[in-house]
């Protein structure tokens, strides 16, 4: 478990509740002024250009007679959200528009989600993670993704929704890979932009998210992205390009700065690209307190984000810049009002453009049915199968026949489901079964299907042998306070590692042992936690902290597992693999916004129990309940290995499906596996990661993620694209030609196997001789997904964009073709090279 930094989530968490006792201000205040400090100048892409407000070309005739008609209190109360009648995010949803009633502008309110609608204390359909739809390699599948969240949104009060976040997955540590899409621009901006077809269908506005480099958590708050222009333009911000062009409403600038400049008051980012290459019409909110000066309003930035000041009964509630401090900047000049009329004309712009101006458009009724039903599909598309061999002449999966009906299943995620990522995309679900109870369902009545936790994460309750006083888990707490609710001590039999755990509903908690090493839990970020402390034999002292949110009682349960305790679930669970035909073994890991993972192993001794059940049962299929990359020094003691990534709420049955056939693996990686610490692109560059005097700087350049391995011949664990599947696809004719500005290949893709499947079919161009700037050795170009029956074929054509053609000029600070001749190369994964081609040019 890693340790918890000032800028983890429950951190993140308690300023915002303590904000709310008028307590938070202090805190952030430390964060905005090491931000502040970073506040410098500095040439991002091209020099400057003057940015003069645009209010007066802006917005239709009825959104700019609109504002000509606000007072200064209703165009302030555009530019900050508040916490608003329903409480903000201790509540429900993130921040609050009161809107102006008596010009028939309604309220807006806003929740986050990429990965399902998030509000405490209130159901939603919980997605598979975002990493999971982008291994579909499906536009279709992105789209259902959107449609659900979209729909859920509006159904539960939502009219803007703070997803889909996009940042590329550059460092293999980085905490919230779950949370976005992949490593290569072309899946990210594909996947990002059907998501946010389908969020916006139904009504709800997406904010495409951070912008931009936010592709590390540690000092995310602070830390200064330094990126050249190629690498920005050609890597990290195509996504967000894609999303604009796909209608995002609106756009979440970052924490971290971005060459020099914060990302939140970077006209070069917000001003020159943002809207003067790209043309974004919607507007721009800041992340979460990252709004740095009342002045950023002239640079890009519409709206802040942060209840910082708000109180919910204030006509107009206050904000740290964009409120009583803009006032005062708008009285004195240093803010011109045509800035502030802009922002306000761009938010009431998408207001318009989504109909929320027009009469009140009725809220769907929540489909939990469709909800779930996309769930599953997206679980069982975007699941990987990593390894498949062959055992007693078959397959180990799927499971069929004794190998199926005599199962020994091995980890805490197939008891207490691994749902979804920690952080702010965690989401209530519905409801989430356990994947144990759904292959002994599958298994049948005539199986043998035996559990044991190998790692239990969370042990027995601490019963009043240990504790003293004892301790029973409700409390009813002030809502919004901050109480100690248990001051007592806990006494430990000998010395050794001992795990603690927290299980929380209803609010956060926090314990300390010896004052020390904190452990967090909040029911809005996740359910349980749980952290190995080294503790000697003798009384500890023992103290919890609590917050209740304002409907319902704190309820806390306090756990342990003992140093004994773990040895015996070990042997247990070695000794049980061993009596059955086959072991399945469920690992996970814990991506979480606010940190970045310490190592790429799996936590808390899964190794030690994987490589232990292997050599008990060579007949050990593993599943990987992960977010993003994990080592895997086991792996060829393995028979499967199967990535179900955060499932979701419906990946119990979906992993079932996997398992046993009734459906038919054809995930692909959108992430490159590294085979060791030491062999990804972050490795030896503390400049590269975690930075060095607060700056992070890509100087692998434009070979992120597989172009990396393949420029410095790195060979990866699993490289980018990999996914088997039950059958077999062959591929030949491949054919390449021009069209128009950009290119198509054809390709006929055969399933040779005896079982229907669907093949993610991908094209990989080579350098252009012509250039000298520095281009990938192989980038991807196309993809598209076919569905095969046995034995059937069909002629695909995948055709090549414009911009696939082409690379970003930085002497001309623009976009030029590649020309000459192109090696085309179509595959199964970026490493499993079937045909090549040529695009002559
Ligand atoms: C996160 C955002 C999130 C926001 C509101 C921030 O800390 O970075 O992704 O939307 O909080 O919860």
């Amino acid at each position: 478990m890693p340790s918890r930094t000032p800028g983890d989530p429950i951190s993140r968490l308690r300023s915002r509740l303590r904000s709310r006792g008028r307590r938070g201000p202090r805190r952030a205040a430390r964060v905005l002024a090491v931000c502040a400090a970073l506040f410098c100048t500095g040439s991002l892409l091209t020099p400057a250009a003057g940015h003069a407000a645009e209010a007066a070309t802006e917005g239709s005739p009825r959104v700019r007679a609109l504002v000509a008609r606000m007072t200064l209190d209703e165009k302030l109360s555009f530019v900050h959200w508040t916490a608003g009648p329903t409480g903000g995010p201790l509540a429900r949803g993130v921040g609050y528009l009161p809107g102006v009633p008596r010009l028939g502008i309604p309220p807006l309110q806003a929740s986050d989600g990429p990965v399902g609608v998030r509000l405490n204390g209130v159901r939603a359909t919980a997605l598979p993670t975002p990493t999971a739809l982008a291994a579909t390699f499906d536009d279709s599948l992105a789209t259902a993704y959107g449609t659900v969240l979209g729909h859920e949104g509006r159904a539960l009060g939502q009219d803007v929704v703070l997803g889909p976040m996009v940042n590329t997955i550059r460092v293999p540590h980085g905490g919230r890979n779950f949370e976005t899409f992949s490593e290569d621009p072309l899946v990210t901006s594909r996947t990002a932009a059907a998501e946010i077809k389908g969020i916006q269908s139904q009504g709800l506005m997406a904010t495409v998210k951070h912008f931009a480099g936010n592709n590390q958590e540690t000092d995310r708050f602070t830390v200064d992205a330094s990126i050249d222009e190629q690498t920005l333009q050609e890597v990290e911000l195509p996504a967000f390009r894609s999303a604009v062009d796909a209608g995002a409403a609106a756009v979440m600038c970052s924490y971290n700065g971005v060459n020099g400049t914060p990302s939140c008051g970077n006209d070069q980012l917000l001003q020159k690209v943002l809207r003067e290459q790209w043309g974004f019409k919607g507007w721009v909110m800041s992340d979460w307190l990252a709004t740095h000066a009342t002045t950023d309003l002239t640079k890009g930035l519409d709206q802040e984000l942060g209840l910082e000041m708000g109180k919910p009964t204030d006509p107009v509630p206050d904000a740290r810049h964009f409120g009583a401090a803009l006032r005062a900047a708008l009285r004195d000049g240093t803010v011109p009002q045509a800035a502030l009329d802009r922002s306000v004309t761009r938010i009431v712009g998408q207001m318009e453009r989504f109909g929320l101006l027009d009469a009140a458009r009725p809220r769907p009724a929540r489909d939990a049915q469709a909800g779930r039903d996309t769930a599953r599909r997206i679980a069982e598309n975007g699941a990987v199968l990593l390894r498949n061999t062959t055992v007693a002449g078959r397959p180990a999966l799927p499971l069929t026949g004794p190998a199926g009906s005599d199962l020994t299943v091995i980890g805490d995620s197939a008891l207490r489901p691994k749902v979804s990522g920690l952080g702010s995309a965690h989401v209530v679900p519905d409801g989430a079964g356990a994947p144990l109870d759904a292959l002994r369902e599958r298994a049948g009545s005539g199986a043998t299907v035996r559990y044991e936790p190998g790692v239990d994460r969370l042990g027995t309750p601490l019963t009043a042998e240990q504790l003293s006083p004892a301790f029973t888990g409700g409390r009813q707490l002030d809502p919004g306070g901050d109480r100690t609710f248990y001051d007592g001590t806990l006494t430990v039999p000998a010395d050794g590692d001992y795990r603690i755990g927290l299980r929380v509903d209803g609010g956060l908690a926090v314990l300390q042992i010896d004052g020390q090493s904190p452990v967090y839990a909040a029911d809005s970020f996740s359910e349980t936690t749980s952290v190995v402390l080294r503790l000697t034999r003798g009384t500890h002292k023992l103290s919890m902290n609590g917050w209740a949110w304002p409907d319902r009682p704190l309820s806390v349960d306090l756990t342990w597992v003992t140093p004994e305790q773990a040895a015996r679930n070990l042997d247990r669970a070695v000794a049980a693999a061993a009596a059955a035909r086959t072991a399945v073994v469920f690992v996970q890991d814990e991506g979480s916004e606010g940190y970045d993972r310490p190592s790429l192993s799996l936590p808390d001794g899964q190794d030690e129990l994987v490589t232990a059940v292997t050599r008990a049962n060579p007949n050990t299929v593993v599943v990987l309940n992960t977010g993003s990359s994990v080592l895997m020094p086991w792996l060829a003691g393995t028979a499967a290995v199967l990535d179900m990534w955060y499932p979701g709420q419906e990946g119990a049955r979906a992993t079932a499906a996997l398992l046993y056939g009734d459906a038919n693996p054809s995930g692909k990686l959108t992430q490159t596996f590294p085979a060791s610490e030491s062999a990804q692109p972050m490795a030896g560059h503390p400049e590269r990661f975690p930075g060095v005097g607060g700056k992070q700087t890509y100087s692998e350049g434009v070979n992120v993620g597989h172009r990396w391995y393949e420029q410095q011949g790195v060979a990866p664990l699993f490289p980018f694209g990999h996914g088997l599947s039950y059958t077999t696809f062959d591929y030949r004719d491949l054919a390449v030609e021009r069209t128009g500005a950009g290119a198509a290949v054809h390709v006929t893709v055969r399933n040779t196997g005896s079982v229907a499947g669907k093949e993610a079919v991908q094209v990989y161009l080579g350098p252009s001789g012509l250039v000298s700037a520095p281009q990938a050795v192989r980038a991807l170009a196309a993809y598209t997904k076919v569905s095969l029956e046995p034995g059937e074929e069909k002629r695909v054509t995948l055709p090549v964009d414009a911009r696939r053609l082409q690379y970003w000029d930085t002497r001309g600070h623009a976009w030029q073709n590649a020309p000459g001749p192109r090696t085309v190369t179509v595959g199964s994964s970026s490493a499993d090279i079937r045909l090549t081609g040529r695009l002559n040019q």
